[in-house]
Parts: structure tokens; C-alpha cells; sequence
């Protein structure tokens, strides 16, 4: 009988259930988004209870797509947009409050006060290998007990449990208040600034000086291992689960890049560059962030360098939903060609604050170099533009601190069907950008965790021999001209510094 294996990817604006073959191609997909909660500037919530049914609508989709049932799946594997934070009591399975995504900036105090203890931004880098930002989970975790009625005593009772976006679905997935297992991965764990990165344990002294019980805290697994059974009526009843890694991670899996040097880029709601660093923690000295790139069973962790960039592609929905500039996301290519170049206007996307290299929570987006001249089209190419500089900037950190210039760029994620974007950054980067067969290397990346737990993929061999290329955009701008639009690029990020006091 062909067997297949079905990852659930959990992200920043939709769920998608995945099913692949041996060969690692698409059999089918089923998504659903859900709904985007700005309750004020800087603030962005999900409702963990939608993105659960989501969770289980798509697997029940995606199985009905492919005419398969829960036999024909040998292992499901979970990815989730990392750091957004859900706390909900055990005995109930209700979440105390919204769940606090990544891009939400309202813990930019607490980081400020946990840095004034000594250390600054720099307080946890030599454990976690993370600057001090609003972007990591457990200073949510902190916003959320001190600031529902009654969370912190429940916390401190043990009646709270915390979890990141994996977290909650396999707790879901696996019985809820019925026994489900609180379990997440390295890859999530690392990006809450409570884990030491060395031994890949919750530390009990930052957990404690941001006030967050142990008791909250799920068991730290590997990446790709049995952790239990699909247990709840639906779709994937009785599958093992058996892969868990954060997106960016799963891409990085998902893209074969295995060995040390290989690095991806990921053009999502956000872009983040990812550089397997091998079982060596580099640790930064250029903006970037060291993490777990995975951990294979008893295997020893694989560390990786990453850049991420808050905004990208939710700049296009931006431009859709709140501007009503385009239509689909799709438009905003016809429109960026029909103009020869950006007529001097650049769009920092600077709506989270700044991520990697400048960790600026003080930072608001700005368009800059605006004439009469300029229309539609230069403000779509600023816009995809800015997508572009971002990556450079983040790439030009990672060859600082690797000391190894990058030569080409694997690239995936939803963007790169944009063909005008990808000869821009193969341009403004200088090297060929090379687009996989399978762009969705997320959830491909999650269903290798989980194939290989359960010998569906014997070993790393057979991902890199399923990997194949689909297109190769090599750099035609001269060099001046690319420096020179860089140059001023960087001179326009500038101009979003020091807006929120
Ligand atoms: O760190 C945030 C990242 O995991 C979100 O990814 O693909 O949902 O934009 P994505």
C-alpha cells in the first residue's frame, strides 16, 4: 500500500494541511487564514481557538483532496510561525488571552527594564544566542501574567500552561484537556529567550527573573521523533505525530541545506535567512540571531546564524488591504513593470519596529524620496524593493560573522513566484538566486522530521536527493548602479529611527 505524509503548517496568516509522497511532491493542500487582531499600534493578537479549528479543518481538506484516510498516512508533522505566544489553563483548555504574535511590539518595555538590570539588549545573548526584543516569546508570556486579572496566581498554582503556536496544536492534536502532551522542539524553544542553547534546557534564572513558573513550560523534545498519537476525532486519528520544527527551520530542512554553509531565504509574511552553522554556535557580532536549526532524534543539535526581517510580504498585503492599491497580491508585479525603475522612492517597512541587523523597536515605516513624479508603479517596485535591500542587509551580516561569502541563494516561500523580485535580488545581491521544484519547503521540511522518526525517508540522503531545481536567476545589474541604489536604501532606513519614544 503507498503511504504518504501529511504536515500541518501553522503560520503567521493561514493553516495549511500538506500531504507528500515519497518523492517529496505535493499530493494535495487544504488552507484556511484567519483573522488578523490589531486592537491598537503596534499590537497584533490571533484567536488560538479559530486557528485550532482551522488546524483541524484543513486536515480533514487536505486528506478528502488526496481521497485518502488516516491509514494512508504513516506520520504527520507539525510547523508553526514561531515566538507568538498562547497561555491557557490546563484543566479547561481555554486560553487566558489572545495569543501575542511575533510582530507585536507592546512588550517593548519590559525588554527595556529586563536590559536595565545590566547587559542591555545584549542581557541573554551568551545563553540564547537572542538579542533582547519584542519579538521573542517569553516577555509576552510576561505582558500576559502581569496583565490579566488572576493569570499570575494561576500560573504560580500550575493551573497555566504555555506554548508556542506547535505547542498548543499538538496539545490540541493529542487529547487537550484529555490528557494532551505538552511538548514543543528545540527550534521553538529557542526563540523564547528562556532556553540555554547549550544544553537545549529552560533556564531556571531568566525564567525567574521574568517571573514565568517552570511549571508553564512545555518538555523540550527533539525535532523528529514519536511524541504520541493523533487523539482527538478527527481526520488524522491515531497517526503519529512525529516531526516538530519552527517555519523557518522546517524551510531550512525542507531546502536540503544539511551541511554547514548552506543557507535559504524565505520570502513569507516576513523573510528570514537561514545558515546552518553545523553543530558550532556562532554567535553574532553583525545584528543576526544563533538558533537551533534542528535536532534529529538523539543526533546533536544543528546550529544555524539567522536573519529575520519583520516585513515583506504582509508590505503587499498592506498595500491590498489597507491601501486598496491592488486587488490580489499577484498585481503588484504587473504594476512594479510598468515602470522602468523605482524613480527614487524606497518604503521601509519598518511596521514592527526593525529586525535583524538594527533590533530597532524605535522605528516606524517611512516612504522617502517621494516627487510628483512618482505613481502607482514606482510604489509598487519601492515595495518589492524593500524585500530585496532587507535580505541584503541580513546576507551582508552573515558574511561578516561566517567570514564565508555567500555564493548563491536558495530561495522559497509564497514571494518567489514573483519573477520580477527574484531577478531584483539576484541584481542587488550580486549572486544567482536558485528556486527549488517544491517552493513550500516549510511543510515539506516538517513532514521530513516527521518521515524520517518513523523510517518513511531512511536518512538526510534522501531529502537532498529529492531536492531539484526549478529556475536560476542570474545578477544583471552593474555594479555601480547596485551600489549606488543601495547606498540609498540604507540612507532611507535612517529615516525611520527614533519615532516611538
Ligand atoms: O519568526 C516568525 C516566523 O516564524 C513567521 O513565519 O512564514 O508565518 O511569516 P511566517
Amino acid at each position: 500500500m503507498t503511504t504518504y505524509v501529511a504536515a500541518i503548517d501553522q503560520g503567521t496568516t493561514s493553516t495549511r494541511c500538506m500531504i507528500f509522497s515519497h518523492a517529496g511532491e505535493v499530493v494535495a493542500v487544504d488552507q484556511r487564514e484567519h483573522e488578523q487582531i490589531f486592537p491598537r499600534a503596534g499590537w497584533v493578537e490571533h484567536n488560538p481557538a479559530e486557528v485550532w479549528e482551522n488546524t483541524r479543518a484543513v486536515a480533514a481538506g487536505a486528506l478528502a483532496k488526496a481521497d485518502l484516510t488516516a491509514a494512508d498516512i504513516a506520520a504527520v508533522g507539525i510547523t508553526n510561525q514561531r515566538e507568538t505566544a498562547v497561555v491557557w489553563d490546563r484543566k479547561t483548555g481555554e486560553p487566558v488571552h489572545n495569543a501575542i504574535v511575533w510582530q507585536d511590539t507592546r512588550t517593548d518595555r519590559i525588554a527595556t527594564e529586563l536590559g536595565n538590570l545590566g547587559g542591555g539588549q545584549e542581557r541573554y545573548r551568551q545563553k540564547t544566542g537572542l538579542p533582547l526584543a519584542t519579538y521573542f516569546s517569553g516577555p509576552k508570556v510576561k505582558w500576559i501574567l502581569d496583565n490579566v486579572e488572576g493569570a499570575r496566581e494561576r500560573a504560580e498554582a500550575g493551573e497555566l500552561l504555555f506554548g508556542n503556536m506547535d505547542t498548543w496544536v499538538l496539545w490540541n492534536m493529542t487529547g487537550g484537556v484529555d490528557g494532551g502532551l505538552h511538548v514543543t522542539d528545540p527550534t521553538n524553544a529557542s526563540r523564547t529567550l528562556l532556553m540555554d542553547l547549550s544544553t537545549l534546557s529552560w533556564d531556571a534564572d531568566i525564567a525567574a527573573e521574568m517571573g514565568i513558573p517552570l511549571s508553564m513550560l512545555p518538555e523540550i523534545r527533539s525535532s523528529s521523533e514519536v511524541y504520541g498519537k493523533v487523539r482527538e476525532r478527527g481526520a488524522l486519528a491515531g497517526v503519529p505525530i512525529a516531526g516538530i520544527l519552527g517555519d523557518q527551520q522546517a524551510a531550512t530542512f525542507g531546502q536540503a541545506c544539511l551541511s554547514p554553509g548552506e543557507a535559504k531565504n524565505t520570502y513569507g509574511t516576513g523573510n528570514f535567512v537561514l545558515l546552518n552553522t553545523g553543530t558550532e554556535q556562532v554567535m553574532s557580532e553583525n545584528g543576526l540571531l544563533t538558533t537551533v536549526c534542528y535536532k534529529i532524534g538523539d543526533n546533536a543539535p544543528v546550529y544555524a546564524l539567522e536573519g529575520s526581517i519583520a516585513v515583506t510580504g504582509s508590505l503587499v498585503q498592506w498595500i491590498r488591504d489597507n491601501l486598496g492599491m491592488i486587488g490580489s497580491a499577484a498585481e503588484i508585479e504587473d504594476h512594479a513593470r510598468s515602470v522602468d525603475d523605482n524613480g527614487g522612492c524606497y518604503f521601509v517597512p519598518a511596521f514592527s519596529g526593525l529586525f535583524a541587523p538594527y533590533w530597532r523597536s524605535d522605528a516606524r515605516g517611512a516612504i522617502v524620496g517621494l516627487t510628483r513624479y512618482i505613481n502607482k508603479g514606482h510604489l509598487a517596485r519601492a515595495v518589492l524593493e524593500a524585500t530585496a535591500y532587507q535580505s541584503r542587509e541580513v546576507i551582508e551580516a552573515m558574511n561578516a560573522d561566517s567570514g564565508v561569502p555567500l555564493k548563491s541563494l536558495k530561495v522559497d516561500g509564497g514571494m518567489v513566484v514573483n519573477e520580477l523580485l527574484m531577478q531584483f535580488q539576484a541584481d542587488i545581491l550580486g549572486v544567482p538566486v536558485i528556486r527549488p521544484v517544491v517552493a513550500e519547503t516549510t511543510a515539506l521540511g516538517a513532514a521530513y522530521a516527521a518521515g524520517l522518526a518513523v523510517g518513511f525517508w531512511a536518512g538526510e540522503d534522501d531529502i537532498r536527493n529529492n531536492w531539484a531545481k526549478d529556475k536560476e536567476w542570474t545578477p544583471s545589474l552593474d555594479e555601480a548602479e547596485r551600489e549606488k541604489t543601495f547606498t540609498k536604501w540604507k540612507k532611507a532606513v535612517t529615516r525611520t529611527f527614533d519615532w516611538v519614544e
